[in-house]
């Protein structure tokens, strides 16, 4: 039985009992809005990077990949606008100082210290009147004292020096995406590989935003990773009787769906919203963002633009190069067009571990477990010895994880009675463990020989068979590159005695 999905504090939780995200510089107090991956994290997160590249440049003949330096010339900021417009307006409390998102002040709730009931002090929910004076928020929502400043625009990148002297001419900036990089380094990696149209280049690394109200856990956060590809079309081809820009756009949007599908989001969790008009980017023709319900509601998980030929003709007025395209049909320069799938890696990872969150009832206990594709999950297998005092057991359970780590991440565990131990494998996703037991080794001073065979339990169904040593190679192999459990557990006889509950 199935007890429904997560929330926020549920996940932060697990993530730090069991070594997937901390607080960063926690000792200190933490640190506004920034997050350290710990050891199942950085698993998870490689996992997701890793799986990315290999469906969406590895595998395709049309993607080709960078890795970019983050701090980059200064005129790229001011040649891609964000200098001028990558701005969010912040207002300030004169009282608390506390500071905020102009358009999301209303969507707080808000102190109040109520004239109707001699100044008793209230928090009303975001939006809502005063129930007992009908009096509306004009205060500051934090301390309900201060008048708030008019609205100031804010730049959301941080300025930083290049060189020892901290003058105007050294002012640079870490990187707010990857994607300037991209579109900098069309012609180097247009030349370099002889490139048709159309061709993507991908980038996955870090981003940084200095953002006003940064917050809910790793969702928003000032430093974070992206994902981003930019798809180069030939704005003067047709694809099945549409505008090439349009047609990929549209098939990026279907391809970025099936992938969050394919890797375990589940479809009542996902949608699109098209961006309206008055939303779009200054450089965007149309947008479409990918939403995931999280548990602070349905929020952006990935966005894919139509950034139209705007960055090639901005970086080439700058630098004053040409980034055209040579049309070998036509025998005309072009300036491509781009489609830009941009998907956080931080987001992506939180989507994926609260649609693999579970807590079911088993024989009356409950069983958290995070059900996480297993090409995704931090650790792939888990060898546990029965009894750690058998040193055969030990040795023979050593030696399999051993063997098995050439391959995968697999990790040995003995601190715990053999339920137990299963149900930390659970909680953290781990799709299959193996049990090594008297059975397996045999019993010398009963003169018994051992039948090499282990136990292996499937973390979803449960179930476990009996697969001789010599074999788990191989039948891992089988099942992390997809194949139902059904499939194989089908060639394998049940244990004669569990290796222990469920
Ligand atoms: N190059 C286009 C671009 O950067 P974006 O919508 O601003 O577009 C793309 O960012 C993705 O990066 C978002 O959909 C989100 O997943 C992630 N992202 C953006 N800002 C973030 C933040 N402050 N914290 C975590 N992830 C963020």
């Amino acid at each position: 039985m199935s007890m429904g999905a997560p929330n926020m504090d549920v996940l932060v939780s697990l993530s730090k009992r069991r070594g997937f995200v901390f607080q960063s510089s926690e000792i200190y107090g933490g640190t506004g809005s920034c997050w350290d991956y710990g050891p199942l994290g950085v698993e998870l997160k490689n996992n997701i990077k890793r799986v990315w590249w290999r469906d969406f440049v590895q595998q395709r003949a049309d993607m080709v990949g960078i890795d970019a330096s983050i701090l980059m010339h200064a005129t790229v900021w001011k040649a891609s606008g964000h200098l001028d417009h990558f701005t969010d307006p912040m207002v300030d409390c004169r009282e608390c100082k506390h500071r905020f998102r102009a358009d999301h002040v209303d969507a707080l709730p808000w102190v109040h210290y109520c004239p109707a009931t001699k100044g008793n002090k209230f928090t009303i929910p975001a939006g809502e009147p005063c129930g007992h004076c009908g009096q509306r928020r004009t205060l500051c929502p934090n301390c309900g004292k201060g008048e708030l400043t008019a609205p100031r625009q804010f730049n959301l990148m941080f300025k930083t020096f290049m060189g020892p002297v901290e003058e105007d001419a050294a002012v640079t900036y870490l990187r707010p995406e990857t994607a300037q990089a991209m579109f900098v380094n069309f012609d180097n990696v247009l030349q370099s590989m002889r490139l048709k149209l159309p061709f993507g280049i991908a980038q996955a690394g870090r981003s940084f935003r200095n953002e006003i109200t940064p917050g809910n856990f790793i969702f928003r956060t000032r430093e974070f990773e992206q994902m981003e590809i930019e798809f180069f079309v030939n704005p003067n081809d047709r694809v099945d009787g549409r505008p090439a820009d349009e047609y990929w756009h549209d098939r990026w949007i279907e391809d970025c769906m099936a992938w969050f599908r394919r890797y375990g989001l589940s479809a009542e969790n996902l949608r699109l919203r098209e961006h309206e008009r008055d939303e779009l980017a200054h450089y965007a023709k149309r947008t479409v963002d990918i939403e995931y319900r999280f548990p602070i509601g349905w929020s952006e998980l990935m966005g894919i633009a139509n950034r139209t030929d705007f960055d090639l003709k901005q970086h080439a007025k700058w630098s004053g190069k040409s980034l055209t395209y040579f049309d070998d049909e036509r025998k005309e320069h072009v300036v491509p067009f781009v489609v830009e799938p941009a998907a956080g890696v931080d987001r992506a990872l939180l989507a994926f571990m609260a649609d693999a969150y579970r807590e079911e009832e088993v024989r009356g206990e409950k069983r958290v477990v995070l059900k996480l594709h297993p090409e995704l999950a931090p650790i792939k297998v888990a060898v546990l010895p029965l009894l750690k005092k058998r040193e055969d057991i030990v040795r023979t359970a050593h030696a399999i994880r051993a063997d098995l780590a050439k391959h995968w991440r697999v990790v040995y565990d003995d601190t715990a009675a053999i339920g137990r131990l299963y149900r930390r494998q659970d909680e953290v996703g781990t799709p299959y463990c193996v049990t090594v037991d008297v059975q397996t080794v045999g019993d010398r001073e009963r003169g018994e020989t051992g039948d090499l065979r282990v136990t292996i339990r499937d973390r979803d169904s449960m179930e476990q068979v009996r697969v001789p040593i010599a074999e788990l190679g191989a039948v891992f192999r089988e099942l992390l590159d997809g194949a139902p459990w059904s499939q194989v557990s089908g060639r394998y006889p049940a244990p004669v005695t569990k290796a222990s509950g469920p």
